[in-house]
C-alpha cells in the first residue's frame, strides 16, 4: 500500500530569503550612505580575502531579473531586508531619501504583481555609520533614530507590505559585535555594551510594534531570532553547566524578554558574580522597558542553521569526561547537519513559551559545488539538507507547533559576511565575475516540492 504523505497546512507560505547588503551592491549609489559592514568590509583582514559586499550580486541593478527567477521557483513570500542607510544615509536626517525609497517600493510592486508577499526586515545589520559614529546600539538614543527610520518606511511602504519583521537574529549583533568581535563594530569582550544592545534591540522592537501598525493596517509584526539548541559534549558536570550558559546567553537571553517579560537571573547573576557587569548595566534593565519589550507580536520568525555540541574549555583537561557526543555530517561551512535538533527546538519553544504563531525565517546550508561544463550544478547534498529539515518541521506541526511558513536561505549565492564570497548558501548560483545567475538543482527540487505544499514523493 502506498504509504501517506502528510500535506503543510493549506496556506502555508513557502518562501526564500537574503539581505540588503548581502546581495545589494551598489554601496554608494543613488545618496546611499556607508554602513557599519560597509566600514568593516574595507578594513583590511577583517573578511576572507578582503571581499566586499560593494557589488555582491548587484541586486540593485539586477532585481527585477532575480524577482522573475522568484517568480518561476513558484514562491509565494519573499523575505528580504531594507538597507537603512539608503533611506537616512546617515541615520539621523530629518528626511528620508526618495531614491533609496523608491527602489524598494518598486521591488515591493514588483512582487505584489507576482503575487509574492513581501517579507520585509528593517534592520539585517547594515546600520549607518552615523549612528553608529554617535554610539552606536549601546547608546539609547539609538531608539529614536531607529524609530524615524521604521516609521518612514512603513509610512512609504505599509499599504502594501503587511509583514515586518523588526530585527534579524540580535544575538549576532551583540554578541559578535561586542564579545567575539568578528562583526562591527568588532569589540572583544564587553559585556556591559552587548547587554546593553541587547536591550536597546528588544526595546526598540517593542516600541516599533505600534508605530508600524498604525501605518500599515491589518500588518504582522515580529522578530527574527537565530536559536541555537545546545548539548553537553559530555556527562561531565563541567559540561552540563556551561551547556545551560550556552543556552543562557544564546537563546533564553532573548526569548525570555520577549514572551516572559524577565532576563534569565541565571545568566545575570554570573556576569555580576564575574564582574563582567555592575549595577548600573544591570539597572538599565527596567522592568518598566521589559514590558514593551514583552509587547504581543503577532510571530516569532526562527532562524536554525545547526546544534552545538558545548564543552567547557575552563576546566583542567583530566576532570572533563571524554566527549560521546559525536558530531553527525558537516556542510561546507563546518555547522554540523542536524535536522532531529531542529525538531527538538520547535517543541521546546512551543512548550517554554506560548508563542502564537511562528515562521522559520531561515534554514540553510552552504556547498560549495559549482556548474559542470553543461552549467549544471549537481548540489544533491543542499537537497537533502532543506529534505531533512522541512521534514522534521512537518512533524513539529503535526505535533501542535504552530508554524505558518518556511523561508530557504537563501534565494541565492552572496556575500557570507566574514566569509565574504567563500560560503554559497544559494539555491541559485552566482558567478561573481559576471554576475550571470543559474538556478542549481536544489532550485528545481523545491520549485516542486512548493508545488506540492510540501509533499515529498
Ligand atoms: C544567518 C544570517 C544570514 C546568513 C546565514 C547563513 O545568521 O542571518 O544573513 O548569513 O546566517
Amino acid at each position: 500500500m502506498k504509504k501517506r504523505r502528510h500535506k503543510f497546512p493549506e496556506n502555508f507560505i513557502w518562501g526564500t530569503a537574503t539581505s540588503s547588503y548581502q546581495i545589494e551592491g551598489a554601496f554608494n549609489s543613488d545618496g546611499k550612505g556607508p554602513s557599519v559592514w560597509d566600514t568593516h568590509s574595507h578594513t583590511k583582514g577583517k573578511i576572507k580575502n578582503n571581499d566586499t559586499g560593494d557589488i555582491a550580486c548587484n541586486h540593485y541593478s539586477y532585481w527585477k531579473e532575480d524577482c522573475k527567477l522568484l517568480n518561476d521557483l513558484g514562491v509565494n513570500a519573499y523575505r528580504f531586508s531594507t538597507s537603512w542607510p539608503r533611506i537616512f544615509p546617515k541615520g539621523i536626517e530629518s528626511k528620508p531619501n526618495m531614491l533609496g525609497l523608491d527602489f524598494y517600493s518598486r521591488l515591493v510592486d514588483t512582487l505584489l504583481d507576482y503575487d509574492i508577499l513581501p517579507f520585509l526586515t528593517l534592520n539585517h545589520w547594515d546600520i549607518p555609520q552615523g549612528v553608529e559614529d554617535l554610539g552606536g546600539w549601546p547608546n539609547r538614543n539609538i531608539i529614536d533614530y531607529y524609530l524615524e527610520y521604521t516609521f518612514s518606511l512603513s509610512k512609504h511602504l505599509g499599504d502594501r507590505v503587511k509583514n515586518w519583521i523588526t530585527h534579524n537574529e540580535p544575538w549576532c549583533i551583540s554578541y559578535k559585535g561586542y564579545i567575539e568581535g568578528d562583526f562591527p563594530p568588532g569589540i572583544k569582550n564587553n559585556w556591559s555594551k552587548s547587554i546593553a544592545t541587547t536591550h536597546h534591540l528588544l526595546l526598540s522592537h517593542g516600541m516599533a510594534i505600534p508605530e508600524i501598525k498604525s501605518n500599515s493596517k491589518g500588518a504582522e509584526v515580529g522578530i527574527t531570532l537565530n536559536l541555537t539548541p545546545a548539548v553537553p559534549a559530555s556527562k561531565s558536570t563541567y559540561d552540563f553547566d556551561e551547556c545551560i550558559r550556552f543556552d543562557g546567553v544564546f537563546n533564553r537571553m532573548y526569548l525570555d524578554p520577549l514572551f516572559k517579560k524577565s532576563y534569565p537571573k541565571d545568566i545575570i547573576d554570573w556576569l555580576m558574580k564575574d564582574n563582567l557587569i555592575n549595577k548600573s548595566d544591570v539597572d538599565i534593565l527596567s522592568e518598566k522597558d521589559l514590558d514593551i519589550i514583552g509587547t504581543d507580536a503577532d510571530f516569532l520568525g526562527v532562524n536554525y542553521y545547526s546544534r552545538a555540541i558545548v564543552r567547557n574549555k575552563d576546566i583542567p583537561k583530566e576532570k572533563n569526561l571524554p566527549v560521546e557526543i559525536k558530531s553527525s555530517e558537516k556542510t561546507d561551512f563546518g555547522w554540523e547537519v542536524h535536522p532531529e535538533s531542529f525538531y527538538k527546538l520547535l517543541t521546546r519553544i512551543k512548550d517554554d513559551y506560548s508563542i502564537k504563531k511562528i515562521y522559520i525565517t531561515e534554514n540553510g546550508c552552504s556547498y560549495k559545488i559549482g556548474p559542470d561544463k553543461n552549467k549544471i550544478i549537481d548540489d544533491n547534498k543542499r537537497i537533502d539538507y532543506h529534505s531533512s529539515h522541512i521534514l522534521s518541521l512537518k512533524k513539529a506541526i503535526k505535533n501542535g507547533v504552530p508554524c505558518d511558513g518556511y523561508f530557504a536561505w537563501s534565494l541565492m549565492d552572496n556575500f557570507e559576511w566574514c566569509e565574504g564570497f567563500q560560503q554559497r548558501f544559494g539555491l541559485i548560483w552566482v558567478d561573481f565575475n559576471s554576475l550571470e545567475r543559474i538556478p542549481k538543482k536544489s532550485y528545481f527540487w523545491y520549485k516542486n516540492l512548493i508545488n506540492k505544499n510540501g509533499a515529498e514523493e
